[in-house]
């Protein structure tokens, strides 16, 4: 995840070309904080460009964003103008020492989880958190677009695969070998592997939604009522998609090794175009597979 501690990385780019999280999924999780959990304090881990954070200052009298890249840090604090809400070096394994043992009602953690240490990660939530605070982290994977199964196969080239295992190439044309490692894996499985210990935390609740790769546009129907209150569908364009790709960390270390050949962002779009016949101003429908996971402290 270095890229992301980059210090040219801009955490407004990054806030412009990534998905949002519903209102639905926020009342979700003040719901089930209501139920045991009380409202002084949330900490907001990977915290990234913060928007988490600032959306928690609704609903608790103090936030602590927390991240491990100084420059997402940094970025946060130039950008804040609450007084209720404050951003620290910190990682989801070693909360900074301003956050004390039995302290948080709240820690979440949006799209950073799978890269940490589960065990470590666990173990310093359950020592942070009071008892029945909540530890929420949710993620979203790929985004699939709808009716267009080729380009999902491009797609997935692109995000996991290897060209010179596949093609022989003489040197790597997709970004397979340029995530993390095993985190990128993690995503792809949507964390199935790991779970709160049922030691540290009780009431787990885990929702996972898988979309429907080649089945018909999405139903006019209220999908927070039918499929999930993590429901990201958004209707973009082959511009805005560029600008995705260039918020992913494979990207960043793609371009280390290989930029002075060409932008792999640039060219991932102009096969895309290419194959599906699209131009810069197509719109078409994507949705992303999400998982979000609740738990309660014991
Ligand atoms: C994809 S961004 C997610 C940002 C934001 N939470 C969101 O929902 O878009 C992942 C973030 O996780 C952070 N990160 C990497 N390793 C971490 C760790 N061990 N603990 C906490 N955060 C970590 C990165 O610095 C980065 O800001």
């Amino acid at each position: 995840m270095s890229a992301y501690s980059e210090t040219n990385f801009n955490s407004q780019h990054y806030d412009d070309s990534r998905p949002n999280y519903t209102p639905q999924f926020y009342s979700k999780l003040i719901n089930y904080q209501k139920q045991k959990g009380s409202f002084d304090l949330a900490v907001d881990i990977g915290t990234g460009s913060g928007f988490v954070a600032f959306e928690l200052t609704k609903y608790f009298h103090q936030v602590i964003g927390t991240d491990p890249s100084p420059t997402m840090i940094d970025q946060c604090n130039n950008n804040t103008i609450k007084d209720n809400i404050t951003f620290v070096i910190g990682t989801a394994e070693n909360q900074p020492p301003t956050i004390k043992s039995n302290s948080v009602d709240l820690i979440t953690g949006a799209e950073c989880c799978h890269w940490v240490n589960h065990e470590k990660f666990y173990k310093e939530s359950a020592r942070v958190l009071k008892q029945n605070g909540t530890l929420a982290y949710w993620f979203y994977k790929d985004p699939i677009f709808i009716n267009f199964p080729e380009a999902n196969k491009i797609y997935e080239n692109y995000t996991y695969n290897s060209s010179i295992e596949t093609n022989g190439d003489s040197f790597e044309k997709w970004m397979g070998n340029y995530y993390q490692q095993p985190g990128h894996d993690y995503l792809r499985t949507l964390l199935k592997e790991k779970s709160p210990p049922t030691d540290l935390f009780y009431d787990i609740v885990r929702q996972e939604y898988i979309v429907d790769r080649d089945g018909p546009p999405a139903p006019q129907e209220d999908p927070f009522e039918t499929k999930t209150p993590l429901f990201i569908r958004k209707i973009i364009d082959m511009k805005w998609f560029l600008n995705y790709v260039k918020s992913w960390s494979a990207y960043h270390s793609w371009m280390k090794d290989h930029g002075d050949k060409y932008d792999i962002a640039e060219e991932f779009v102009e096969e895309l175009k290419n194959k599906m016949n699209w131009n810069d101003d197509t719109k078409v429908e994507v949705i992303w597979d999400t998982v979000y996971t609740f738990s309660r402290k014991r």
